[in-house]
């Protein structure tokens, strides 16, 4: 299989795990589950579930029980609710996401809000699902140890989803819209409203397969490399693209008059910096000399995507 294939395989999976947890549409607040659905299910390239996956399986030594999967799940709705606040009338504005319309284009403002806050919630339930996979455990020891990794799967979850994490970014991001800022301050943007849920993907799934304090603080630079580079990447692909190939409006940056890697170095330069980026996380990655073959090539993928 050459990596387009592993990768649609591997989406394909995803994306059948997410159907384990989607709500069913009945009842009088259809309305929430359809829009819920529509959004989760429009497609996406699924990339924070598929890093949370392999960075799980690198890690893991025991083959037992597998707890990753209501976290792969929980990162994703989570993404999600974050496009689908990010496009409403109030944020960017947008009304093409994942090659659909976006969810308060389809379905109304309110429903947008709504449909947000339904995925937000629905991540921690799913994610607190993992518990009820301890319940056969007999071995005390053994229950204590991967109770506790899950805690801290739940910690990293929501600090990184939260105002220290994605909504800090988002916040610092509009409230400069039309404003010129420099580096720094975008560096700061980027780690947080794009870099915190990559992060959250990466360290969830090495604490959920138990790596040691030493690999974690080298996972967490991985991160962060590949969430700056994923969001420069972004900013050339908002003036490169088309709409039909990236699934989203592109010139959507320019509209909200938003300083970018691309309004501050030019594309060129851009498209270096995530060659650089990309290039120091791969080259700590074989440091950790763990069997990583996949995620190399994820993280070689996310240099040259196009969408
Ligand atoms: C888009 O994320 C938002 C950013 C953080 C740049 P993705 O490019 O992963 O979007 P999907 O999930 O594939 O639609
Ligand atoms: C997205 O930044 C970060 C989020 C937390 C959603 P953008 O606004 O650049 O993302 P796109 O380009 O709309 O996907
Ligand atoms: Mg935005
Ligand atoms: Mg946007
Ligand atoms: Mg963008």
């Amino acid at each position: 299989m050459n990596m387009a294939e592993s990768m649609k395989k591997r989406s394909e999976d995803i994306e059948q795990i997410l159907r384990g947890y989607l709500p069913k549409e009945e009842g009088q607040q259809k309305e929430i589950f359809t829009a819920f659905n529509y959004s989760l299910m429009a497609g996406g390239k699924r990339i924070r579930p598929m890093i949370m996956q392999e960075t799980y399986r690198m890690f893991r030594k025991d083959s037992s029980i597998s707890f990753v999967e209501p976290f792969m799940a929980a990162i994703e709705m989570i993404h999600t609710y974050s496009l689908v606040h990010d496009d409403l009338p109030a944020m960017d504005n947008d009304q093409y996401r994942r090659g659909k319309l976006t969810t308060h284009a389809k379905f109304g403002h309110a429903m947008g809000i709504l449909a947000g806050d339904a995925l937000l919630n629905a991540a921690f339930e799913t994610a607190f699902k993992s518990f009820e996979l301890l319940d056969d455990i007999t071995d005390l020891a053994k229950y204590k140890e991967l109770s506790s990794r899950i805690h801290r799967a739940l910690q990293i979850l929501a600090t990184n989803a939260g105002v220290y994490g994605m909504i800090g970014g988002q916040v610092v991001d509009v409230q400069n819209d039309g404003k010129e800022i420099n580096k720094e301050q975008l560096d700061f943007i980027y780690d947080l409203k794009t870099g915190a849920l990559l992060r959250a993907s990466f360290l969830v799934g090495a604490v959920l397969a138990g790596a040691t304090k030493e690999q974690l603080d080298v996972v967490e630079i991985i991160a962060n490399n590949v969430g700056l580079a994923f969001q420069i990447q972004d900013d050339v692909l908002d003036v490169t693209s088309t709409l039909e190939v990236l699934g989203k409006p592109i010139h959507s940056d320019e509209k909200n008059n938003k300083t970018t890697y691309v309004t501050l170095y030019g594309i060129d330069k851009s498209k270096d910096l995530v060659s650089s980026l990309s290039q120091k996380a791969l080259e700590l990655l074989s440091s950790l000399q763990l069997e990583d073959e996949f995620m190399h090539k994820l993280i070689e993928f996310l240099i040259t995507r196009e969408k």
